[in-house]
């Protein structure tokens, strides 16, 4: 098989405040992008790499990058899903298109080589009501916390992702989209460091990592 790579990262980041989409925040002295630029490049040279930008942000993109020629950038969607969709369509329209994708948020630059991992859930889970009110406490066998990468066959998700966006649902992943399709998905083991970057803290949590990682 060959690999690309598309790197959702055009989301507005109003969680994490401070003003600054969170790809693009530094964290350990470089930022949360190129990071993950780094992991993927450590673990591959030359293959295709789409990042999926909001069209505001191509100034601050290119400040925070450091760039190669297989480095390709697009605009994305309002939705996750939407930008996903025009990274997918953009790697299947290079003359070399691969024929597989790791799809990875921006906001995870601490996934190491694993692929499709998932966390089994340790908390003890409740269900609310629209007013924070507890209903009921969900059982947690078999339930997992789901991070990415993600792997898939290039053609399969991309014609998923179109159906998708066609339709009023809406999926916060990938995976999803093969589920729904009856497709099978298998899940590796993740890492509990594998952190999503959505909270300010979280940035506070990402550098107390990097510290206790560093000689
Ligand atoms: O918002 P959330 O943390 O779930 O976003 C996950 C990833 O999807 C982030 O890397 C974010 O930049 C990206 N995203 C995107 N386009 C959007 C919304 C989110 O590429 N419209």
């Amino acid at each position: 098989p060959t690999i690309g790579i598309v790197i959702p990262a055009a989301g507005r980041g109003t969680r994490a405040g401070q003003g600054c989409q969170k790809a693009f925040r530094r964290i350990g002295g470089d930022t949360v992008l190129n990071r993950v630029l780094k992991l993927f490049r450590s673990w591959n040279t030359n293959c295709p790499i789409v990042i999926v930008h909001h069209a505001d942000d191509i100034s601050l993109l290119e400040a925070s990058i450091d760039r190669d020629s297989n480095i390709h950038t697009t605009t994305g969607g309002v939705e996750r899903q939407a930008s996903v969709l025009q990274g997918l369509r953009f790697l299947s329209s290079l003359p070399k298109s691969p024929s597989h994708v790791f799809i990875h948020d921006a906001a995870r630059p601490f996934a190491s080589h694993s692929v499709i991992p998932a966390i089994a859930v340790s908390d003890t889970l409740k269900k609310t009501d629209s007013n924070g009110l507890i209903q009921a406490t969900v059982p947690r066998d078999g339930l997992f916390r789901a991070q990415t990468p993600q792997a898939f066959k290039l053609q399969t998700i991309l014609r998923l992702h179109e159906i998708a966006a066609t339709s009023t649902s809406s999926y916060t992943d990938d995976a999803s989209l093969l589920e729904e399709a009856g497709l099978p998905v298998r899940i590796i083991q993740g890492e509990s460091r594998n952190i999503k970057l959505t909270y300010s803290s979280d940035f506070e949590e990402g550098e107390r990592l990097l510290r206790a990682n560093s000689p």
